[in-house]
């Protein structure tokens, strides 16, 4: 992505020269400090890798997955002995529970680390997670490509501009770069089509408000940030052509586990007739879990319902108390929507009807997408 002249994926490793020796770092894009600062923060151990995951530093599902990775090969560099790179995947996989590309992730850099000797380790590591992070890039475009062909097909049908309506941030900062529901539209704009998207808020944290409506201006996509209630109205009165969304799990049966609130916009959508997209990279599917009910659904720190974050009108960010002291709170993180309600899931494969993503199976590098279980 194109951010002042400077071409920026979400991670990158650093080489930087300590005491005469070359030493492995990661930078990452503070998403937190986004949209009022740009800032890149580096981080150095695993444990550190954590919980930028932890605290949202990073977030969205496949960037969850690189960041993982490269989390695996920081540890490797202190030791990469069995226990070690035991405990870092551990640690690892207890930072986020719901977006499944984390433990595809983790899973996969422990089948590249141990298949050699330990000397052997660290660098394995290094390219492995680099390796996970292209591969990122290129299934985010090719989503982007099956995604602007069905774009082309409503377009076909409306001589004017096409609206868009998507939930939370499934843009390139969810990804190393392009992203997975916004992949489509930046080849749609691209392209020269007539866009604009609705973009949902996306309490309690806003991700909408915050990054997706930062990463479309940057592109220069026309969009509206909506409050999350708006998006049934919008659609009853015909404003909402298709949505699109991305996922963090999903189930081998169809079923699209996402931000919360992802399914109240599937049910209007289903109500009005408007086609509703999942945008789905293959790390995403989950084919161990068939009864969407085994997602283990993130619940996170009620904080996130009694504060707001933003910047006051003064410059400076702060953040404010919006729920009476003493209130309860309950935050799930996602919901799930089943598969009934999905017209179409869009992977690097091409776009599928939910209950055919096993199709998939007949296609994918076992290497690249392995399959831990029964299926
Ligand atoms: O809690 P987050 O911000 O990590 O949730 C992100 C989402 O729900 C995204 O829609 C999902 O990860 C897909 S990202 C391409």
């Amino acid at each position: 992505m194109n951010i002042g002249q400077q071409q920026f994926r979400t991670i990158w490793p650093l080489i930087q020269e300590e005491g005469g020796h070359a030493l492995h770092r990661v930078a990452i894009i503070d998403q937190t400090a986004l949209p009022h600062e740009w800032r890149i923060v580096t981080l150095d151990s695993v444990q550190q890798m954590a919980d930028a995951i932890r605290r949202m530093q990073v977030r969205g599902a496949p960037l969850i997955g690189a960041a993982a990775a490269y989390g695996m090969a920081l540890a490797s560099r202190h030791s990469a002995s069995d226990g070690n790179l035991q405990a870092a995947a551990s640690c690892l996989l207890a930072s986020r529970p719901t977006a499944v590309n984390l433990r595809w992730a983790v899973e996969r850099m422990m089948r590249k680390m141990t298949a050699v000797a330990e000397p052997l380790r660290c660098e394995h590591a290094w390219r492995e997670a680099a390796q996970i992070a292209d591969e990122d890039v290129r299934i985010n475009q090719a989503i982007g490509r099956h995604g602007l062909a069905l774009l082309q097909a409503l377009a076909a049908d409306r001589p004017r501009r096409l609206n868009i309506l998507t939930h939370c941030n499934a843009g390139w900062l969810a990804t190393v770069d392009w992203g997975t529901a916004l992949a489509p539209v930046y080849a749609a704009f691209d392209a020269g089509m007539d866009v604009h998207v609705w973009v949902d808020e996306t309490r309690p944290r806003n991700q909408g408000a915050s990054l997706t409506a930062w990463e479309l201006q940057r592109h220069g996509v026309p969009y509206t940030v909506v409050c999350d209630n708006a998006g049934g109205r919008l659609m009853q009165q015909g404003k909402v052509d298709c949505v699109i969304v991305g996922a963090d799990r999903v189930t081998r049966t169809g079923d699209v586990c996402n931000k919360i609130g992802t399914y109240l916009k599937a049910l209007a959508a289903a109500d009005n007739g408007v086609p509703f997209y999942a945008a789905v990279p293959t790390p995403t599917i989950d084919w161990q879990i068939a009864d969407a009910k085994d997602i283990p659904i993130e619940e996170r720190d009620a904080d996130e319902i009694h504060m707001v974050a933003g910047r006051a009108e003064n410059g400076c960010t702060a953040r404010v108390r919006v729920t009476p002291e003493g209130s309860a709170a309950a935050n799930p993180a996602f919901d799930v929507t089943p598969a009934r309600l999905v017209t179409s899931v869009i992977t690097e494969h091409g776009c599928y009807a939910p209950g055919r993503l096993g199709d998939i199976l007949q296609i994918v590098d076992a290497t690249i997408n392995p399959i831990t279980s029964n299926h």
